[in-house]
């Protein structure tokens, strides 16, 4: 099914230089970017991006990360591209991400790992509606 998620290539990425290279990733299996834009994520968007998350001991730490300078949300578009991207990110950790992940090749820390992706068809149409209202 032709689907949209919603990618989100975190301060890091943006800060050491990665954006083309994931974007690359993403063009390369044959999923196409939407929209883009680069911004900073105010502290509503990221508390409403990461409910699920609120009370976890990761969570200001979380928080205070995905605000703390530029990043770059797409919509990314094409056949299961919610599952595709996913697999692209790779695992959380970027000390169990595989070597060919987003995560694997550019990732350091929990904080500092590199992209959010959408993990369903529905956080993909709420986090979309988070990040670009019309
Ligand atoms: P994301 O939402 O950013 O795409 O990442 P994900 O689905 O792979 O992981 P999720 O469980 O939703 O966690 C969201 C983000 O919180 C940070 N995290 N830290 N220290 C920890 O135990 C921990 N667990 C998660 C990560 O930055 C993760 O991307
Ligand atoms: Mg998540």
């Amino acid at each position: 099914m032709v689907e949209k998620t919603f990618c989100m290539l975190k301060p890091d990425a943006v800060a050491n230089g990665h954006i083309g290279e994931i974007i690359n990733r993403f063009e390369r299996v044959g999923l196409a970017v939407e929209r883009l834009e680069m911004s900073i994520v105010s502290p509503e968007q990221a508390a409403a991006n990461y409910a699920e998350h609120q009370g976890k001991p990761f969570y200001d730490g979380l928080i205070s990360y995905i605000t703390s300078g530029p990043v770059v949300k797409m919509i990314i578009t094409g056949t299961d591209a919610v599952r595709i991207c996913r697999k692209l990110m790779g695992a959380t950790d970027p000390l169990e991400a595989t070597p060919g992940t987003i995560r694997g090749d550019f990732g350091l820390t929990m904080d500092a790992n590199v992209i959010h992706g959408s993990d369903s068809l529905q956080s993909a149409a709420r986090e979309i509606a988070i990040f670009f209202q019309e």
